[in-house]
């Protein structure tokens, strides 16, 4: 595990973008894994800057997102697609027909599961995943408890994800009670994963990665164990944490 400490959101942001925006270059038809939530959005902001001044192309890339939630359509702007459309792909010249999302309003989820799971093996699995942290240490939505040998499956939301994911609707009756996300072992699979942790209310988890072993009530303790696993982590993240 490689911990790049920064000053602050702003600066973990830059350093974040940064390394995309090499894996971009170096390969222009590199397979990205991108996550929603607050954490991701000011890294999400400075590609579109650089897009737009630098010109570096997402024309050939392909993007696979972690998770939706059951029931939403892409329209729904609470919908982990429409985020993904108006924070990034919309400023950027990613090919429509390259943007892979878990459809939570399938028929038969299960198979849609199978689908998303093949996807990621069809496209020769993910050559870099940004991940956000929950509070209780999810990855993607694997709740503590989640086995690591899991795969793409349909998720019961806990009551505290629920509400914390509640500003994101707009009253927390509206969010739904179940996702569809990656397995621990479809994340794990990725070539490069890359931890953006930021804020206070993220400190307790983040003192708990640097100090527990890895275990199943940690879902993000199992990053450890990744050859090539980097956390970007701001002050304010590692309050009272001694690293
Ligand atoms: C988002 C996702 C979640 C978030 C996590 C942190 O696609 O899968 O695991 O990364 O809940 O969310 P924020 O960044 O809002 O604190």
């Amino acid at each position: 595990m490689k911990l790049i400490k920064t000053k602050d959101y702003d600066e973990m942001s830059m350093k974040a973008a940064q390394i995309i925006i090499n894996k971009v270059r170096q390969n222009e038809s590199a397979t990205l894994g991108f996550a929603t939530g607050g954490t991701p959005i000011g890294t999400y902001d400075l590609l579109i800057k650089d897009f737009k001044q630098n010109c570096t192309s997402y024309e050939q890339i392909n993007s696979i997102n972690l998770d939706e939630y059951v029931g939403l359509h892409s329209t729904h702007p609470s919908s982990y697609r429409y985020f993904m459309h108006n924070q990034l792909f919309k400023h950027i010249n990613i090919s429509p027909e390259n943007i892979y999302f878990p459809d939570g309003t399938a028929e038969d989820l299960q198979l849609e599961c199978e689908r998303f799971e093949n996807v990621i093996q069809n496209l020769g699995g993910i050559d870099l995943q940004l991940l956000g942290v929950g509070q209780n240490g999810h990855i993607g939505f694997n709740e503590p408890g989640t086995p690591f040998h899991s795969v793409t499956h349909v998720v019961e939301l806990t009551e505290n994800t629920r509400k914390v994911n509640s500003r994101f609707f707009n009253h927390i009756n509206e969010v739904p009670y179940k996702a569809i996300t990656m397995g621990i072992s479809s994340i794990l699979k990725s070539k490069h994963i890359l931890l953006l942790v930021s804020g206070e209310e993220k400190a307790e988890v983040m003192q708990r990665l640097l100090s527990e072993d890895v275990h199943d009530q940690l879902p993000v303790s199992v990053l450890k164990k990744h050859p090539h696993f980097t956390v970007i982590c701001d002050e304010k993240a590692l309050k009272g944490v001694k690293v």
